[in-house]
């Protein structure tokens, strides 16, 4: 086990980190500023990047941001992927009572939304991950559903995340009035080379271990094989330490990273 071999107190980078030890990264602060902005003016944010860039995280945090008093923020974690589904789902995010017809439910969802922000002083915070998924039909709908007075009012905020394919699925001219009303956009693009090495100290010594353990090489190499990703940087940081611990190894070198890759 590479926890008490390289002495830390538990496995390093997992799957999900409370949102205060994320990394202040380039990526995290562009992306939050454009949230926060979102937060308070409302409309529609498109949030892209390859997976494991880190969108759901900076998603968490934004979530965390929010005040109860001022938002309700309802969050699905697989944007639904038929135009049927949809409106039950929006439903179903919004608490609302089950109909059968799509007709009352898209009068429903439209009611309800204009009740939080007129009535209740809340804004209704809708964020739909994995909007790649979505068909094209059901992208399309979005812009009726969320089509307040003829475009007049945005009583609203909604995120759509996906990966980068949402971006060019976007650019087709059927998807020109939903690509006009989106307010702001932000493509995860991955750590620079920079950012490595303070990333992985300091998810070590979210682990429990301050001491260096990686050589300059390996942080070479693991930018390299990971295209800046943080999923891939943590599951490289892995992979060497296990290999490094296989070869009795007191430090972690670029070999060991290209062996991890190899295994990952
Ligand atoms: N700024 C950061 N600091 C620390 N860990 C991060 C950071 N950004 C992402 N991660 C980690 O990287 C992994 C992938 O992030 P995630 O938000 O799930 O990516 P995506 O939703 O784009 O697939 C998660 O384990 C997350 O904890
Ligand atoms: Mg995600």
């Amino acid at each position: 086990m590479i926890i008490p071999y390289f002495g830390l107190k538990k496995m390093p980078f997992p799957k999900e980190i409370k949102t205060d030890h994320l990394l202040d990264t380039y990526d995290i602060r562009e992306a939050f500023t454009r949230l926060s902005y979102i937060r308070q003016h409302r409309g529609i944010m498109l949030l892209t990047g390859e997976p494991g860039s880190g969108k759901t995280s900076i998603l968490r945090k934004f979530v965390d941001s929010l005040n109860s008093q001022t938002h309700m923020h309802a969050y699905s974690p697989l944007a639904t992927l038929s135009r049927s589904e949809l409106y039950r789902q929006l439903n179903a995010l919004l608490r609302l009572p089950s109909k059968m017809r799509k007709s009352e439910l898209f009068e429903q969802i439209q009611k309800a939304i204009l009740d939080y922000y007129d009535n209740q002083g809340k804004t209704p915070c809708i964020i739909l991950d994995e909007c790649h998924m979505m068909d094209h039909q059901t992208l399309q709908e979005l812009i009726l559903i969320t089509n307040f007075q003829m475009d007049s009012k945005v009583p609203f905020i909604l995120v759509l995340i996906g990966q980068p394919e949402l971006r060019e699925m976007l650019k087709r001219r059927l998807h020109e009035p939903l690509n006009q009303r989106i307010t702001l956009r932000y493509h995860m693009a991955g750590l620079t080379s920079e950012e490595i090495p303070p990333f992985i100290l300091h998810g070590m010594k979210l682990a429990g271990r301050s001491d260096p353990l990686f050589d300059e090489k390996a942080f070479e190499t693991i930018h390299q094989l990971s295209h800046g990703l943080p999923r891939k940087i943590g599951s490289l940081c892995v992979g060497a330490m296990t290999v490094a611990m296989a070869k009795k190894m007191k430090t972690v070198d670029a070999d060991c990273v290209v062996q991890a890759s190899a295994g990952i």
